[in-house]
């Protein structure tokens, strides 16, 4: 959700702002603005619609080594050139790009105005440039800190100097900010990715810091002004992920790496013989876990599905009351925080605004919270301090598919972890281990043989409307199926836990409406085979997803899609895989933009 991109250098900026915008498309956005310090001014275009729309505005601009870009994502104001950043104070020689809100927009908004600065923009960004100008007598870092002691909200922001072509001002309060240090150059990016192709050497900005940028150099300040130590880490090189591997979207790319990213979740947390598991970032010791009296995981989308089978895991395995909740409802509506509970925050990017708001609460309230994240330093991984990292590697498809298997994983491993401080017994528990330990090969298999796609597609493809159910750990892997379907291919459909099925949604089953039931063989299937015959009877057309073997269902259904036989609770990592393909596929016979579904942004940093 929008991207930022800076440069400082001695080559021309241009291209390396456009690129850097480009790596981080996968984030969404619905325009795009690039402003150079050039001849003593400020150059600025701005379009909407793509990266690539800019590129082609921007083809023939001027060779200036100083400059910011920006990806925007709509929220005050709508989709317009105007609205695009970056924002330029009145003199048009001030331009700043920001990510995040700036709450008290309205009220800095009307005083500037009583002051006579005129407006060009809806957007709640512009108070910043006008209020930059206001502050500024010549130095630029105390003109940037004294108009953000008047921001109330979040904010990563770049601001260009025209008189000051040597540096950039860089501030962050709730939104993340990177600066690559490179060889007599410095690139600034919202996303690691943007800067990974020219360095690998990287500050990561912190909240309520700032840094004044030059080329190759960077010094970064807390907000009353006091010059910080400068933390210089190395990024992995996993983050350079412009590669596709031969595959035509990340998204089926990364269907096709889970087999890779469950292994690394698991590789060294799991103790077969032993039938033990191993977290090190929770830092716990058996003593700890035994006194966790409730556990509940928190997420938003996926990762709210991901966190509701691992709730249903831990409750069932480790026999401890587990629950989920939607961070956005969790954190408003005044929750009891019990002392004794264990909150784990689930989600693949670590910035999710939600999520990262209902920790603060669940922080707030005294509670104990640890992060279930993908994106290592990330804010929620920052502000839990402790969790477990599930290492699915950067996800950049727009809907999310390894991160969903390697969350379930992750829980599975903690799982395993709590439920032999409790009554899991040493067989019990190397089977557990063991059945985690061969998802990787179940999923290879599957996806050499994914079953007949195809024929799901050209069913489903111009239904008026679509309904999934399952029971049990099958039933966020509904919900999961349903989100991707809207999400990639725009069809109207919803998931229901199959016993609901009477009690109100079999009222929209007519002749022909296609069913995705997600059937394995658990002790919820005869449950979900009487559910079938009930939209069967009424004309439905069943697409099932079963244990490699169970005739009777395949019998039943119109379309019948195996999957390999494995232990209920690791169920939710093979049922889920063909209902991605599905949504796959169908966004592909619809000519649907797969890796960057419209309204959508990849890491939603605004509520
Ligand atoms: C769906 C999807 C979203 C995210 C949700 C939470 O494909 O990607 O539903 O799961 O926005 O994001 P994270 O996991 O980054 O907190």
């Amino acid at each position: 959700m929008c991207g930022i991109v800076g440069f400082i250098g001695s080559r021309r900026a241009l291209p390396v702002l456009v690129e850097g915008l480009r790596r981080q498309e996968y984030r969404g956005y619905d325009s795009a603005g690039v402003a150079l310090v050039s001849d003593g001014g400020m150059w600025v275009r701005k379009t909407t619609g793509r990266v690539a729309e800019l590129a082609r505005a921007v083809a023939d601009g001027p060779g200036g080594v100083v400059g910011i870009a920006h990806t925007r994502w709509a929220t005050h104001g709508g989709v317009t050139v105007a609205n695009a950043h970056p924002h330029l104070d009145s003199l048009e020689r001030i331009a700043v790009v920001h990510n995040g809100i700036v709450e008290n927009e309205r009220a800095l908004r009307r005083a500037l105005q009583a002051e006579g600065v005129v407006f060009r923009s809806e957007t709640d960004t512009e108070v910043l440039p006008h209020l930059i100008r206001k502050f500024y007598s010549g130095n630029p870092t105390d003109a940037v800190l004294r108009a953000l002691e008047h921001i109330r909200g979040t904010y990563g922001i770049v601001v260009a100097f025209a008189d000051h072509p040597e540096m950039l001002i860089v501030a962050r309060n709730g939104s993340p900010l990177v600066c690559g240090i490179g060889d007599g150059e410095t690139v600034i990016a919202s996303d690691p990715q943007a800067v990974v192709e020219h360095t690998r050497r990287v500050v990561y900005l912190q909240d309520r810091e700032m840094a004044i940028v030059r080329a190759g150099e960077v010094e970064v300040r807390g907000f009353d002004g006091g010059v910080l130590d400068l933390n210089v880490q190395l990024i992995d090189a996993d983050y350079d992920v412009a590669n596709r591997e031969g595959f035509p979207h990340f998204m089926l790319k990364e269907i096709h790496e889970q087999p890779r990213s469950i292994r690394r979740c698991l590789l060294g947390r799991i103790q077969r013989e032993d039938g033990l598991a191993k977290l090190g970032g929770l830092s716990m010791k058996p003593r700890d876990l035994v006194a966790i009296q409730r556990v509940i995981t928190v997420g938003c989308g996926t990762s709210f599905h991901a966190g509701m089978a691992g709730a249903m895991a831990i409750e069932a395995l480790a026999r401890v009351p587990a629950h989920c909740e939607i961070a956005s409802e969790y954190r408003y509506r005044h929750p009891i925080i019990e002392r004794d509970a264990l909150f784990l925050a689930v989600s693949q990017s670590g910035e999710t605004a939600d999520t990262l708001g209902a920790v603060q609460e669940i922080q707030l309230k005294g509670g104990q919270v640890m992060g279930v994240v993908n994106v290592v330093g990330s804010t929620i991984a920052r502000t839990t301090g402790r969790g477990v990292y599930i290492h699915s590697g950067p996800e950049v498809a727009v809907a999310s598919t390894k991160a969903f298997t390697s969350q379930v994983t992750a829980l599975l491993v903690f799982t395993l972890m709590l439920a032999r401080t409790r009554d899991l017994s040493l067989p019990r528990g190397q089977a557990v281990a063991a059945a985690l330990d061969s998802v990787p090969e179940h999923v290879t298999h599957y996806l050499q043989n994914p079953g007949p796609i195809d024929q799901v597609v050209e069913v489903v493809k111009n239904a008026r409307y679509v309904l999934f159910m399952g029971r049990g750990y099958s039933y966020p892997v509904a919900l999961e199926g349903a989100l991707k379907l809207k999400e990639i291919a725009y069809l109207p459909c919803e998931a229901y836990a199959s016993g609901e099925m009477k009690h109100g949604p079999i009222a929209m089953i007519e002749e022909g409406t296609p069913v995705i039931a997600i059937v394995p063989m658990d002790d919820q299937r005869e449950k979900t085979l009487s559910n079938l015959k009930e939209v069967e009877a009424r004309g439905a057309r069943i697409i099932a997803i079963h244990t490699e073997g169970d005739e009777e269902i395949a019998a039943l259904a119109d379309i019948a899609i195996a999957i390999p036989a494995v232990a209920d609770f690791v169920s939710p990592l093979v049922t889920v895989l063909p209902l991605q393909l599905i949504a796959y596929h169908t966004g592909i016979a619809l000519g649907r933009d797969i890796d960057k579904p419209r309204n959508l942004a990849k890491s939603v940093t605004v509520e």
